[in-house]
């Protein structure tokens, strides 16, 4: 396969090194100091963009690749207003788009698990459910995507909460999510239930990067040959 980067970053970085171990080409690294480059003429020059750049390039990254009629990996989280429209481009206009808030296996299990123990927790009363992330302190997005998932399947699962709040929740239907920047943390996530008699939390830690790389990396060659709106769910069979 034929790469462009998109965000040549600490992530672009680990994905580079995973995706030359899987024998694939790297054909650009478009980054903030070469963004003359970033042109459709030389994306056509590739089969698939992994973008890991930041929340406010993101969209109009992506719409260049469309235009380039490339498929899109994007890793890239804090842009999700435009969600939508990206969906609707690839129905549209028969573009292929892979998207997860965390490409790891193990958070994808997690968020498995979490959906599961939401769906126990609902059946019990006097339980509240908060959660927390921590990241590293160059993190540029709060809550993290992998927290804003989270909150998002607890909602779904577990009818006591009804939307989810930055920090502290005023009344009971509104889920917190905490957030904590410090040192070089690659990612913890907790979801915790708490009764006036005991507590039952799940966390994922990720010890390093490798396991999102990887992750992109197996996704970009899911879109060779998967077309559409692409997730997790589509390459992950649980
Ligand atoms: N989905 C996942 O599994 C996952 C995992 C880790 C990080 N992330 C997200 O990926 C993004 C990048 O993370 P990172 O840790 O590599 O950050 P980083 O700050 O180390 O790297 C981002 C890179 O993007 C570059 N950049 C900025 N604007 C650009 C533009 N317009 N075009 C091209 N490049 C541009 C920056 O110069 C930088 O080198 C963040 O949004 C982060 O939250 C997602």
């Amino acid at each position: 396969m034929k790469i462009a980067l998109i965000g040549y970053g600490k992530m672009g970085k680990e994905i580079e090194k995973i995706a030359l171990k899987r024998k694939h080409e790297i054909i650009f690294k478009f980054d903030i100091n070469n963004t003359n480059e970033f042109t459709v003429e030389n994306l056509k020059k590739t089969d698939v963009a992994i973008e890991f750049s930041q929340p406010i390039s993101a969209y109009e990254n992506y719409m260049n690749c469309f235009k380039a009629n490339i498929p899109v990996v994007s890793g890239t989280t804090g842009w999700l207003d435009k969600l939508p429209d990206i969906k609707q481009q690839c129905k549209d206009n028969n573009q292929t788009f892979f998207y997860a808030s965390n490409f790891s296996v193990g958070v994808n299990l997690f968020f498995k698990l979490n959906k599961q123990l939401a769906n126990l927790m609902k059946i019990v009363e006097g339980y509240d459910v908060s959660i927390s992330e921590t990241h590293h302190t160059e993190k540029k997005d709060a809550p993290s995507g992998t927290a804003i998932t989270i909150a998002e399947d607890v909602i779904s699962n577990f009818d006591k909460k009804q939307s989810w709040v930055k920090e502290n929740a005023v009344n009971n239907t509104e889920l917190a999510i905490r957030s904590f920047r410090e040192g070089k943390i690659p990612g913890i996530h907790t979801v915790k239930y708490e009764s006036d008699v005991d507590y039952i939390e799940i966390t994922h830690s990720a010890k390093s990067r490798k396991g999102f790389a990887l992750g992109a990396v197996l996704a970009a060659e899911f879109t060779i040959i998967n077309k559409g709106f692409l997730t997790m769910n589509d390459l992950l069979d649980f």
